[in-house]
């Protein structure tokens, strides 16, 4: 994933942004880049594809001088991995240098309209669009205060962006700003720093400034200026972090589980850029890890899975039925293994794995792969067991999940299986993903859907309290929301040790419906879909006997939400994409449950992150 370090003050900048960027690498990267401005008045920017040895090989030929400098690492989302698409950008003229992580929403709008000027764009990332559009507005109005024109344009971004902004006109300052994901000020004595993950600032200080969505900062040795994006001052005070390393991968949050959810928003970015281009439609066959020749010729899919893995095989049955016509079975590993499986070459068999080591996933492909079946493997550790054992591999791009409870790394399978989808609808003659088609522009809006989806947080915090106590739960979900319910009973037991239960809500009538009562509290996904009204007659049955109901319903609701008990209102998102935003309350609403219970969220008992033996 990206990370950025800034550094303003007396000291050499270019081993300051160095280590800074080591201390990122394990979040995980595909190229890197510095931009110092040297007393000269010139900004030099040294970028490599790859790792850090390659950047520093080149740093170390033509070291860059200056006591003001930004770098970044990147994990590509708009464009290949490439020197040409590493940060930092420049503007025009190279005087403006900017680094980005996140996403811009609009940046193909502006991005036109610089064009139409005759601005020259390097680079195929949204984050070039930023530099260029600073460097533009600092051509039309040269004698404006350089701050006053980066926030003039920023305020015209939608999206998501931790930016940091350097200009050779300004020597001796950073401009910051946070809309979306972390950002971080480092105070030293007569220096300051900036940087994506506090990990890459201890060495140098503990006195940290966290910045909120909106902040807006100018940073010099000796200051620190935070207002909002239009201009009205903002209090940030300092706080003396007492972390170990460990901790400070934390990057501020009291558990990996509350880091790992949080990072949605950007990680599906990175699961979706590496393979699906938003402007063109275009898929890259490479990342999709199977030929369309292949997809075009297979009779059915076998999806083999466990746990969350597993979940995701469930609603990807769902897409790949629905969008590319395909059948699907899902299967868990440790069945698929012991059973006549019945595969063969026209039978791709999909292997989801987030470790990659799962041993029962590991065999069920084996065996899948004695059988002459062509297998993918929907993996998010490179070079683990299953992708090296699969014909291909379509990565998810989660970077390192340390918490035992998987989160992130199913939301990046579920974009993966949707991508799978649209990709083999494509691959079969029945469409492709022409500029502006619908699913495109979901995948657009799904990092802002995220974060308004995170935004819940306070609400099921208080939520927590009512469900702390319970001794059991029930999870009803209809369609591809019905693993959605599954996938949140799971998280529930596995961190709190609470008893829950996923069901599809049109089966609750045929048994679970005899456990209900005032005391059962039945957690419910009633998105506005083609099953909407089904859903809802479901829950006035769950009312009829009382149950207490807590329903996640869509924006402007009229059915569902004047009966349940509480309701919690989910960003609406195309329906391919639906399942991977409505998971995310449930996801909180575990973790905070267990926080509550006292229970240990990254290590719940039992557990371990890769389960390794059969
Ligand atoms: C649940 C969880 C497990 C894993 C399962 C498969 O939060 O983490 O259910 O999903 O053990 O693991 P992978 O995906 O690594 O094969």
């Amino acid at each position: 994933m990206c990370g950025i370090v800034g550094y303003v003050g007396p000291r050499e900048a270019t081993p300051i942004l160095v280590d800074g960027l080591r201390r990122l690498e394990y979040r995980g990267y595909d190229s890197a880049g510095i931009a110092v401005l040297g007393a000269d008045g010139l900004v030099r920017v040294t970028r490599s594809e790859g790792k850090l040895g390659n950047l520093t090989a080149r740093i170390e030929a033509e070291p860059p001088s200056g006591r003001t400098g930004i770098g970044h690492t990147r994990w590509a989302t708009h464009g290949r991995p490439s020197e040409e698409n590493a940060h930092p950008h420049r503007d025009a003229s190279g005087r403006v240098v900017v680094i980005h992580n996140g996403i811009i929403e609009n940046f193909l709008p502006l991005k036109r309209e610089l064009l139409a000027r005759g601005v020259p764009f390097t680079s195929e990332t949204d984050s070039e669009v930023i530099a260029q559009a600073i460097g533009a507005a600092c051509a039309d109005a040269p004698e404006a205060p350089f701050g006053e024109v980066v926030r003039t344009v920023l305020s015209r971004m939608t999206g998501m962006y931790a930016v940091v902004v350097l200009s050779a006109d300004e020597p001796g300052v950073l401009y910051v700003a946070k809309n979306g994901p972390p950002i971080v000020l480092g105070l030293g004595a007569d220096e300051n720093l900036v940087a994506s993950d506090a990990t890459a600032l201890l060495s140098h200080t503990r006195d940290l400034v966290f910045l909120e969505d909106g902040d807006f900062v100018r940073l010099t040795a000796a200051s620190v200026a935070v207002t909002a994006l239009d201009g009205a001052p903002r209090s940030r005070p300092a706080r003396r972090v007492p972390w170990d390393a460990v901790a400070a991968e934390k990057g501020g949050y009291p558990h990996f589980m509350a880091k790992e959810i949080a990072e949605q928003p950007t990680v599906v970015v990175e699961t979706v850029g590496h393979k699906l281009s938003l402007e063109t439609g275009h898929f890259s066959e490479d990342a999709m890890g199977v030929s369309p020749k292949l997809l075009a010729d297979v009779d059915r899919v076998v999806v083999v899975a466990c746990g969350t893995s597993w979940h995701a095989g469930l609603v990807g049955k769902f897409l790949l039925e629905e969008v590319a016509r395909v059948p699907v079975e899902v299967d868990y590993s440790a069945e698929f293994r012991y059973r006549k499986n019945l595969v063969g070459p026209r039978t791709l068999v999909v292997g989801i794995s987030q470790s990659g080591e799962t041993a029962d996933t590991v065999a069920a492909l084996t065996d899948a792969k004695r059988a002459g079946a062509p297998t993918v493997g929907v993996v998010n550790v490179p070079g683990s067991a299953i992708a090296r054992l699969v014909d291909g591999v379509l990565a998810t791009h989660a970077g390192p999940e340390i918490g035992v409870a998987s989160t992130k790394a199913f939301t990046t399978q579920l974009v993966a299986l949707a991508l799978l989808a649209y990709y083999a609808r494509e691959a079969r003659g029945l469409g492709r993903l022409e500029p502006g088609d619908p699913f495109l522009e979901g995948l657009a809006h799904l990092p802002v859907a995220l974060q308004q989806a995170l935004a819940l947080e306070p609400a099921i915090e208080k939520l927590s309290r009512a469900l702390a106590h319970a001794r059991d739960v029930l999870y009803l979900g209809r369609g591809a929301h019905y693993p959605v319910a599954l996938e949140g009973a799971l998280k529930l037991k596995e961190i709190s040790y609470i008893h829950a239960e996923g069901y599809p809500a049109g089966e609750m009538k045929h048994g679970p419906i005899a456990l209900i009562d005032g005391e059962l509290p039945v957690v419910a996904l009633a998105p506005r879909d083609a099953l909407y009204d089904k859903v809802a007659s479901n829950l006035r049955e769950v009312k009829a006997r009382e149950g207490r109901l807590v329903a996640l319903v869509s924006p402007g609701d009229e059915d569902v939400s004047t009966f349940a008990d509480e309701t919690l209102v989910v960003p609406e998102i195309h329906p391919a994409l639906q399942p991977v935003v409505s998971v995310v309350p449930l996801q909180l609403l575990a973790y905070h449950v267990a926080r509550r219970r006292g229970c240990d969220v990254d290590q719940p008992r039992n557990l371990a992150k890769s389960v390794t033996v059969e």
